[in-house]
């Protein structure tokens, strides 16, 4: 896809379409109005007749409107003016996509970033309408061997701005969009992938794959072998069920001075959770492919990062394992001891997630980080606490979980915050270790956290849940791309910061 920013009347335009919005009940926009001016009221007359109410996301698609230079003429139904909100505006972005890619329209001029979005800029609809257009556009087809597309698909789209001093502040929205975008593509693309083809070493290999791509990028791996060394037995315990190397995939990028202290994100990487000997039911067990969603969005955030070639240090290290059962795999009862020294007896060999970031966010000590953000499809509780609308957020610093806040409502990738109060943590005792990894019922998503936290002590930490907002379930399903615009708009707003911009 093409994108471009442009400021210019609507009359003017000579494009295969020109999309503008209608407001209810039957009122047009600004630059609807200059429409039906040049037309002589030819869509005030539609209105008139009860063609379009302009509920939001109502489409009506006008050929040879009078006058006007454009092929077709779009009409987009917006809701009330007073109401458009941001999730309102991103999904009529979607739908205006859709409707110019099944109609025939390959190319388009759309006004809709034009429209009054309470509290937000041009940049943010520009950027916005990129990402949503992205999105929308996002297929997953590379093992079907018969792939269905749009005969003639939408190449190109124009988003205009009211005024020709917003047009650099439009390309730059265009440029971050794109960024952005190009890391969700990423996070979806590995995400999607069955677990007999996205493997531990399949994880690994996109590490590389990226280091290859970009000069600021260089990746490492640390092989089982390495994790014995280290000391790493949580971590080697929920791999060992597998016949797929449990690999910790470690990628730096240096956008920053070498001495400045990186930002490092940790995604758990479990490319199949079957549950190991404590199995799942059968019930959607195919969707325990997308565990390795937090790692996914941890690659395509770099990815993004390099796109955009940012000025700081951030690692990203993706905890490649899969949980099996077999003869030699981990059990219920058994005690491990963790890289920290701290030793943890498991009481349910599906909640492996902690122990697998347990040894990766201890590794992590040794980059000395300014701070550190785990992401991980951790609990079904968090799916039970906040659906698939908000990742579950729980930090032990408050201004870094005020940060992610305010990058998650920036980027409308929302997330919510759960408290990590130590009151919880009781919920972890064990009589025969120095604590369980499980902790009952009540406050999955919360105990998990509490978990981890007694690894994270020597820096700031951040945890986020995705499990509810990694990847839609059912019939439409597939990976989210979350948490890479949420992330990426974070790092984005580090960067404004240190530069004082
Ligand atoms: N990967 C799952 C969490 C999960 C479940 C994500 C459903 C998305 C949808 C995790 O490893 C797991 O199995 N968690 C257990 C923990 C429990 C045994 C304490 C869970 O949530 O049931
Ligand atoms: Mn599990
Ligand atoms: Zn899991």
């Amino acid at each position: 896809m093409e994108f471009s920013v442009k400021s210019g009347s609507p009359e003017k335009q000579r494009s295969a379409c020109i999309v503008v919005g209608v407001y209810e009940p039957r009122r047009l926009s600004a630059v609807a109005e200059q429409l039906d001016e040049i037309s002589g009221g030819y869509i005030s007359n539609l209105l008139r007749r009860g063609d379009l109410e302009g509920k939001s996301g109502q489409m009506l698609l006008l050929h040879q409107v009078p006058n006007i230079l454009s092929e077709r003429v779009l009409l987009v139904g917006c809701g009330k003016e007073r109401e458009l909100d941001e999730r309102q505006y991103r999904q009529i972005i979607s739908k205006t996509i859709n409707t110019l890619n099944e109609t025939g329209s390959m190319e388009a001029v759309c006004f809709l970033s034009e429209l009054h979005v309470k509290g937000r800029d041009s940049y943010w609809k520009v950027r916005q309408a990129v990402e949503a257009t992205q999105d929308c556009l996002y297929s997953f087809n590379c093992l079907k061997t018969r792939k269905e597309e749009p005969r003639r698909p939408l190449r190109k789209i124009v988003f205009n701005v009211p005024t020709r001093r917003e047009l650099p502040i439009g390309e730059r929205a265009i440029t971050h969009g794109l960024g952005i975008s190009a890391g969700i593509k990423e996070c979806k693309d590995v995400a999607n992938l069955p677990p007999n083809i996205c493997n531990p070493a399949y994880l690994a290999e996109q590490a590389n794959a990226l280091a290859g791509q970009y000069e600021k990028i260089s990746a490492e791996v640390v092989n089982e072998e390495k994790m014995q060394e280290l000391g790493m037995g949580s971590y080697l315990a929920v791999g060992r069920g597998s016949i797929n190397e449990s690999l910790m995939s470690i990628i730096h990028y240096q956008g920053g001075s070498k001495d400045a202290a990186p930002i490092v994100l940790v995604g758990k990487g479990l490319t199949f959770d079957s549950g190991g000997i404590s199995l799942k039911p059968g019930e959607a067990m195919d969707e325990m492919k997308y565990d390795m969603g937090g790692a996914a969005g941890v690659l395509g955030t770099m990815h993004a990062l390099a796109e955009l070639n940012l000025p700081i240090n951030v690692i990203g290290v993706l905890a490649g394992c899969e949980n099996m059962p077999d003869a030699n795999a981990y059990r219920p009862g058994d005690i491990l001891t963790t890289m920290s020294g701290q030793t943890v007896e498991v009481l349910n060999t599906d909640a492996e997630g902690r122990l697998v970031l347990c040894d990766a966010l201890t590794y992590v000590e040794r980059f000395e980080p300014e701070l550190v953000i785990d992401v991980a499809t951790l609990t079904g509780a968090c799916v039970i606490a906040l659906g698939a609308h908000a990742t579950g957020l729980l930090s032990n610093h408050n201004p870094l979980a005020h940060e992610l806040l305010n990058a998650s409502e920036q980027s409308g990738d929302r997330a919510w915050r759960l408290p990590l109060w130590d009151d919880y943590q009781e919920q972890l005792e064990s009589p025969f270790a120095d604590f369980t990894n499980l902790g009952g019922r009540a406050a999955g998503t919360i105990t998990a956290a509490c978990f981890l936290a007694r690894f994270t002590k020597k820096y700031h930490w951040a945890h986020l849940d995705i499990a509810g907002t990694a990847w839609r379930s059912g019939k439409n399903k597939g990976s989210t791309g979350r948490p890479v615009s949420m992330l990426t708009q974070f790092l984005i707003n580090r960067c404004a910061v240190e530069q004082g911009e």
